[in-house]
């Protein structure tokens, strides 16, 4: 039996009306200056604003920072660094997806430690803890709230690097569904998908554990029966709630068996072609089972199993192909293209995007079928 380790932020709260308890938590850590970092959209959206008031009701002062970017760079993280280094901050709190957690974190350590982001790139390199993080998706997908890596663009190379390090977990995550309700379709469909790739990636790991196995099985099931329904109509709360809690158990996936190949692709892809993360990992999820396939057969076919594939007296071949079937329903229904071409890449791209993706070794690494050049390419011709 493999030995595991856990690691998750100090506190995780889930559920309708955690929110709540943002206040205390401020007051139990002596916070008097926060920082709310987010991103424009979500801030004009509003979900910005029962966080900032129930900070001040608990005598915290709250300045907003609403210039976090999709797909954020290094750059602009020290722009927003440089920015704020004399606001003298003792919380931050990162609302929105993944791209106002993450730079968030990044903030956490650059605000604590000075120099540039490209100075903590890498496995470990911050030196201490930063200034204390809350965080708290009002996305249903990112799963980055409870991850110990935030990904940043670096746009001259083409590349996604991530800084990651224990001391960049929240002190406090908060997934609170009722700020996913107002979240509109197109991001709903996408980060949902991602929420499912990072089910799925973690649970066919090579760093899977029981831990992560027990609840990928249980994000598949909540994502698969609620993402057509909160992607068609935005207002079913029930449906809403069960995918933040998905999204939320395939963060813990990817925060301890990691992502792989399709998160892999997805990153050379989305520096040069620039789309949502969980649209272009939703797009890639079924090419890359289809080549993972007999790598683990018996988890891909209770993989279908999970996603409500009739499987009995089917061989696990034939079960883990309706598997990838059901992917690809799920994600044609809720809008996801499902070729490369389909979103602008030209066929010629396709080489670069092969050599670019065998330096994400990071996550290459945790794929259940060890993947060479070779490999790749075939994937991303299968993909276009
Ligand atoms: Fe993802």
């Amino acid at each position: 039996m493999a030995t595991y380790e856990i690691m998750l932020p100090g506190k995780v709260c889930f559920g309708v009306g955690s929110l709540d308890i943002i206040g205390d938590e401020a007051n139990r850590l002596g916070a008097k200056h926060a920082l709310i970092v987010t991103d424009p959209g979500v801030y004009k959206a509003g979900p910005v604003d029962p966080v900032k008031t129930k900070l001040s009701r608990a005598k915290v002062s709250v300045d907003v920072f609403s210039k976090a970017e999709p797909e954020p760079t290094l750059l602009k993280l020290d722009a927003a660094a440089e920015e704020l280094s004399q606001g003298s901050y003792d919380l931050l709190v990162g609302v929105g997806g993944g791209s106002s957690i993450d730079t968030a974190k990044g903030l956490s350590v650059l605000l604590a430690h000075g120099g540039k982001g490209r100075d903590y790139i890498g496995i470990n390199k911050v030196p201490g803890p930063g200034i204390p993080l809350f965080t708290i998706p009002t996305t249903a997908g990112t799963g980055s709230e409870v991850t110990k890596a935030a990904v940043f663009d670096e746009p001259e190379t083409h590349s996604k690097l991530g800084i990651q390090s224990p001391f960049i977990l929240a002190r406090l995550a908060i997934v609170d569904p009722t700020l996913t309700y107002g979240c509109p379709p197109k991001l709903t469909a996408n980060t949902g998908i991602d929420a499912l790739a990072h089910a799925i990636e973690a649970y066919t790991s090579i760093k899977a554990s029981t831990f992560t196995d027990a609840l990928q099985l249980e994000a598949m099931r909540l994502i698969v029966g609620n993402l057509r329904a909160v992607v068609k109509d935005g207002s079913d709360k029930e449906a809403r709630n069960h995918m933040a809690e998905g999204a939320l158990f395939g963060g813990f996936g990817i925060a301890h068996a990691g992502g792989a190949a399709a998160h892999a692709l997805s990153y050379p892809l989305g520096s040069r072609f620039h789309n949502p993360h969980g649209l272009l990992v939703g797009l890639l999820l079924p090419h890359v089972m289809e080549y993972n396939l007999p790598a683990n057969l018996p988890k891909y076919a209770k993989i279908a199993q999970m996603l409500g594939v009739e499987t009995q007296g089917l061989s696990p071949q034939e079960a883990a192909e309706l598997g990838i079937t059901a992917v690809r329903a799920l994600a044609a229904d809720i809008g996801i293209p499902l070729r490369v071409r389909d979103i602008g890449v030209p066929r010629e791209a396709l080489e670069e995007l092969a050599g670019a993706t065998m330096s994400v070794t990071r996550l290459l690494a945790n794929n259940p079928k060890q993947l060479t050049l070779d490999d790749v390419r075939h994937i991303w011709e299968n993909a276009w």
